[in-house]
């Protein structure tokens, strides 16, 4: 990776991710953008910013030309709860920032990113120690969008060599820009209550289990992805990758031990409800384990530690 584009830079993962890579590979070779200007001060001060409507592949095409750029993160899409909400916008968003990311990516000759999740499962595949390879037949639009993206990767690597990879992240928990409109949000909503002192309304029941990464761990897991040796992947388009998995009542527990006045009450969202219970509680992630060397390093007890602090620290 030498010249890189970060489409959805002012997101959950692109807000963090622009930082790392420009951390790694130099400021002025991560191209930080985002449908919407300006982003952070932090994202618009460290490097080159271009405004880019991911649906619109001339302004993609423009940029990655303009900056010569060999590596597109494609982190554009909207989140399982919202998609819901407005699915042929959830569609829409994800599949045509996709398409014209893997027809540039042809063109130009790019390495492409672009994450799928554990949404692209659904209520027939195996909840337990979910295999790589098995049944994916999800009853959410974001879900359909995820195993869209996965075939059409795949295609394109097999058909044009397009060197596209991805993983099927989980809920992603972080301290710096909330998700938004995600099923798996609560397990970031959790740690901003406890630490203003608030009660916690979780929208799950006590026993969802569902598998978790802290974000330092996916920052890493997708810049190890995109460096891998080409030839030690057997899987591209998406590996399992997970770092924990745990239930509300289980993260309020480990929350307590730190701020034992803590409160949380469950009011629950039946929507969130209804998809976290045709995701998988814990994926078998062991594939991408051995095929390029994934080992995340935070779990449960370390991530609340360290958000804890962080929280403290910034609110
Ligand atoms: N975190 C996402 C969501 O909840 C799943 O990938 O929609």
């Amino acid at each position: 990776m030498k010249n890189i584009l970060v489409l959805g830079a002012a997101g959950q993962i692109g807000s963090e991710l622009t930082m790392k890579l420009r951390e790694i590979y130099g400021n002025s070779s991560v191209v930080a953008s985002d449908i919407k200007l300006p982003l952070s001060e932090a994202l618009s001060q460290s490097g080159p910013v271009e405004k880019i409507d991911a649906t619109k592949a001339e302004e993609i095409a423009l940029v990655v030309k303009k900056y010569n750029i060999d590596t597109i993160f494609n982190l554009v899409a909207i989140l399982s709860a919202t998609a819901e909400k407005n699915p042929l916008l959830g569609w829409n968003i994800g599949m045509g920032a996709l398409l014209n990311c893997l027809e540039i990516a042809k063109e130009n000759h790019c390495a492409l990113f672009t994450p799928s999740s554990i949404g692209a499962f659904g209520l027939n595949t195996p909840m337990n120690g979910t295999p790589q390879d098995t049944i994916q037949r999800p009853n959410t639009i974001y879900g359909v969008t995820k195993v869209s993206g996965e075939l059409l990767s795949d295609y394109y690597f097999t058909r044009f060599g397009v060197d596209t990879r991805s993983v099927r992240f989980p809920g992603l928990i972080s301290n710096v820009t909330l998700p938004g409109g995600g099923t798996t949000d609560y397990a970031v909503e959790i740690y901003y209550a406890a630490v203003k002192g608030e009660t916690f309304y979780c929208p799950l029941n006590k026993n969802t289990q569902l598998d978790m990464m802290y974000m330092p761990d996916a920052l890493d897991c997708a810049i190890k992805l995109m460096e891998a040796d080409s030839s030690k992947l057997v899987h591209r388009n998406s590996f399992n990758v997970t770092a924990m998995h745990f239930t509300p009542e289980e993260i309020y527990n480990e929350i307590k031990k730190h701020i034992p006045s803590f409160k949380m009450e469950y009011r629950l969202d039946e929507m969130r409800q209804k998809i976290a219970d045709s995701w998988p509680n814990y994926m078998d992630d062991s594939c991408a384990r051995k095929e390029w060397g994934f080992s995340p390093k935070f779990d449960l007890s370390l991530m609340t530690i360290d958000m804890l602090e962080t929280l403290k620290s910034k609110i």
